[in-house]
């Protein structure tokens, strides 16, 4: 008998833990194969247009967007974070007019979501119009686009696939060098570009090890060792007269400082996992505050990201207290596609967020707050802890 036992728990031990890149929904019998798309008619959620890209693309441009820092822990945990988090539906509440309450303001401007296509560089690796289908898209649904500054094309090229009238807002990833004539020459470029805030990306002080795209020679740019400074970042506030946000905190400590740096924003991230392995996901730092320092969530605008993929993971952000909620991968691989695949993408997000409201009870989006979640944390185990 406890022979058996010890088989039983033994071979649980050893048994490796399944992963799930993308949950399976039945999606395998529609990757056409020999380097087709699936067409996007047959696409029905986030998730599926990775399946399709891997198909479609070449391995040295899919490891590029698919890959993570070293063994990769970040980037499945930014994936399985929100899996260990419960929400807690409430019934019988009039929710029939929630679609009116998806329209938000990001740094005074107007967007028709809560969410946002993130900076990811080189579109060019899933189609040849590059960024024009982000863009494009983007401004179709007016939603937020944060070209990267690493992108396929110039930034000024990026911007100038906006409408006559110029109506719609963007802003700008920015990475800076440890030169500060390049980094003022940077600020006027993004100015004169006509994008409306920065976005500067303090998560990449070193390089990330990414060996699955090395294998390719896509992996991180070699840019050595970065100075990111507290003091550099105010130096850098006085050099525009542009709102920047932080993009990559990953404490509660560094939203405390944050808060009285000048910073416009900031904006909880690991990078997609591509930079620091072990670091943890935007919805894991959006937990830690929320037990340590909720207040941060009214003092300063808070953003967030990483495996992000149904519209109840932009949920559980926005019932942590986080404004808007980034999105890199998916609308990558649906750019494979251009403008009609991200144009699909932002749709099928949009509808998933309306619905799972409805189903989750919220008249109105932005009265989401974390009684929504249920707080017990399930730990790989299956074990609940506070
Ligand atoms: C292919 C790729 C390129 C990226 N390039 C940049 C970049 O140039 N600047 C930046 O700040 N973040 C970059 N990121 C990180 C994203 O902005 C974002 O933080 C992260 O990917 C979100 O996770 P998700 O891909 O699971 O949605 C990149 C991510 C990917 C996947
Ligand atoms: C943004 O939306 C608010 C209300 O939702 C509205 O009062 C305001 O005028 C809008 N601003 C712009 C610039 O359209
Ligand atoms: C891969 O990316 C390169 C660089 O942008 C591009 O020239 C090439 O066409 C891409 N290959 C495929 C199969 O998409
Ligand atoms: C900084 O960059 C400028 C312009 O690119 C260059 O002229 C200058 O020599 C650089 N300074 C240092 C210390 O490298
Ligand atoms: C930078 O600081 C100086 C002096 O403190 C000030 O005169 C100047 O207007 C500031 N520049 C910007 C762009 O904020
Ligand atoms: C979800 O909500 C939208 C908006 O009200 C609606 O058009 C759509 O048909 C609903 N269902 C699905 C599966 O998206
Ligand atoms: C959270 O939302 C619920 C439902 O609207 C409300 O009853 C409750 O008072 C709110 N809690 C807080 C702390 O605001």
């Amino acid at each position: 008998m406890f022979t058996l036992i010890y088989i039983i728990f033994a071979t649980a031990a050893l048994a490796a833990r399944l992963f799930l890149n993308e949950p399976d929904t039945g999606f395998d019998p529609f990757i056409p194969g020999g380097g087709g798309l699936t067409p996007l008619n047959e696409i029905f959620s986030l998730a599926d247009f990775d399946a399709s890209a891997r198909s479609y693309m070449s391995l040295r441009n899919y490891s590029y967007y698919r890959n993570g820092a070293a063994g990769e822990w970040s980037y499945r945990n930014n994936l399985e974070a929100f899996g260990r988090i419960r929400l807690r539906p409430r019934s019988l509440v009039d929710i029939t007019h929630v679609e009116e309450s998806l329209p938000t303001s990001i740094l005074g401007y107007n967007f028709s979501a809560p969410f946002f296509i993130a900076p990811a560089g080189r579109a060019g690796y899933g189609n040849p119009d590059a960024e024009k289908g982000l863009l494009r898209a983007g401004e179709a649904a007016n939603v937020l686009y944060i070209p990267s500054f690493g992108a396929t094309l110039p930034l000024e090229d990026i911007v100038a696939f906006k409408s006559p009238g110029n109506e719609y807002t963007t802003f700008q990833q920015l990475y800076i060098d440890n030169n500060d004539t390049n980094v003022q020459s940077s600020l006027r470029r993004i100015e004169n570009a006509g994008q409306k805030a920065i976005i500067l990306t303090i998560d990449s002080p070193g390089d990330g090890a990414r060996s699955r795209a090395e294998r390719y020679g896509v992996g991180s740019a070699d840019t050595g060792l970065t100075l990111l400074t507290w003091e550099r970042f105010s130096k850098i506030l006085n050099m525009t007269s542009l709102p920047i946000v932080l993009k990559g905190i990953t404490t509660v400590e560094d939203a405390r400082m944050a808060v009285s740096s000048g910073a416009s924003a900031i904006y909880l991230s690991n990078h997609g996992g591509r930079q620091l392995d072990f670091s943890p996901s935007g919805f894991e730092v959006a937990l830690e505050i929320h037990k340590q320092a909720p207040e941060i969530f009214d003092q300063i605008d808070v953003w967030a990201d990483g495996g992000v993929r149904y519209g109840t993971d932009v949920l559980k952000l926005l019932a942590l207290g986080v404004k808007a909620v980034g999105l890199a991968r998916p609308f990558m691989y649906a750019n494979c596609y251009g403008e009609d695949g991200v144009a699909r993408a932002i749709d099928l997000l949009r509808t998933e967020l309306i619905n799972d409201s409805a189903n989750l009870g919220l008249g109105d989006i932005k009265s989401i707050n974390s009684s929504y979640l249920s707080l017990e944390y399930m730990n790989y185990n299956g074990w609940y802890t506070r």
